[in-house]
């Protein structure tokens, strides 16, 4: 069989990417053969979001003139919870509205071919372990740190799922009485180390100067409170605003409690590290540091590599592909 098909599920963005039959044995380069990106818009529910994707697939097959004889199967990576053996997207924070949708079977009566779905972390912690930063290793967990937060455990040199699927969903643990919502749960780990809740931060850090009479920001961004995003606000941070690297300082504060649960619980060799850590990683060390000297075991912290992702926007794609391949 010559191709696979991965479908990325995210929280803002879709892709659909068509790749090679088998996972080369070196270079990446033309692995990938076809992709098509659009906005998930979740707030549309999920039939307009699954009818996207359906019309993406058939896209990249007619035009790379695919049939489903030809293909491997189709990934699926989303965010969950999810149930991967009935193939069921349960109630993801972060895609509002679905509830117990049966992708899989939708998929499989639309294409007939054979399809797979992983949590997101987890089919990024298999492609960084297959393609990127966790090559050669056996313990590893991967953490997405984009829209939301969630983990993706390789534990003895198998994906770990769990009982049922709920493994890695790191994001729900409260980290702190109060504070940004993520996961729909305010001091969740979620709740300070995602997009949103940099966005949350900031917001509360600003209207606190403003409230004292302070015009906080050197750069514009950080004046209006609608611009406010991880990506502004880092962006303010590297041009020296010292509010803007204060609202990433606390970020980073949070996510080394994080990081120092995950350490002691798990033992891993190396934590990845996606998305907003893979851009802003020297925002947000000096502080994770700093938190898993005093929070993990000596003995566990000394043997954990903490590394930002290596495969960078293309993470999703290699995610989806990886799923493709599973069994
Ligand atoms: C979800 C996880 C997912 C993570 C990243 C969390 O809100 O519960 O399943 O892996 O976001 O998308
Ligand atoms: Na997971």
């Amino acid at each position: 069989k010559n191709y696979a098909i991965g479908v990325d599920i995210g929280g803002t963005k879709c892709s659909v990417v068509l790749g090679k039959g088998r996972i080369p044995d070196s270079g990446l380069e033309d692995f990938i053969l076809d992709k098509i990106c659009f906005p998930t818009e979740a707030a549309k529910g999920p039939e307009y979001t699954i009818s996207n994707i359906i019309d993406a697939v058939y896209k990249v097959m007619q035009k790379n003139h695919v049939d489903a004889k030809n293909t491997v199967g189709i990934g699926i990576s989303c965010g969950g919870p999810l149930d991967h053996k009935k193939g069921v997207v349960m109630n993801p924070p972060n895609l509002y509205g679905w509830n117990d949708i049966p992708i899989v079977q939708l998929m499989e009566q639309e294409f007939h071919i054979e399809t797979l779905i992983q949590n997101d972390a987890n089919a990024c912690a298999l492609a960084e372990w297959k393609f990127g930063a966790g090559k050669g290793y056996k313990n590893l967990v991967f953490l997405t740190f984009g829209t939301g937060m969630g983990a993706g455990l390789i534990l003895d040199g198998r994906l770990y799922n769990g009982t049922n699927d709920m493994a890695g969903e790191v994001g729900h643990i409260r980290l702190e009485k109060e504070g940004p919502v993520g996961f729909g749960k305010s001091g969740s780990f979620e709740g300070f180390c995602s997009g949103g809740g940099i966005a949350q931060i900031a917001k509360a850090k600003v209207i606190e100067k403003l409230q004292i009479g302070v015009k906080p920001a050197l750069c514009p961004e950080l004046g209006t409170l609608d611009n406010l995003s991880a990506k502004t606000v880092a962006l303010a941070a590297d041009q020296g605003d010292e509010l803007a690297q204060s609202i990433y300082k606390t970020s980073g504060f949070y996510l080394g409690m994080g990081l120092s649960i995950i350490i002691d619980i798990l033992n891993p060799e190396i934590i990845i590290l996606g998305s907003i850590y893979e851009r802003s990683e020297h925002l947000l060390l000096p502080s994770v540091k700093k938190v898993i000297e005093k929070e993990a075991l000596k003995a566990s912290r000394d043997v954990c590599k903490i590394v930002p992702a290596k495969l960078g926007e293309q993470i999703g794609d290699y995610a989806a592909l990886s799923v493709a391949f599973g069994k």
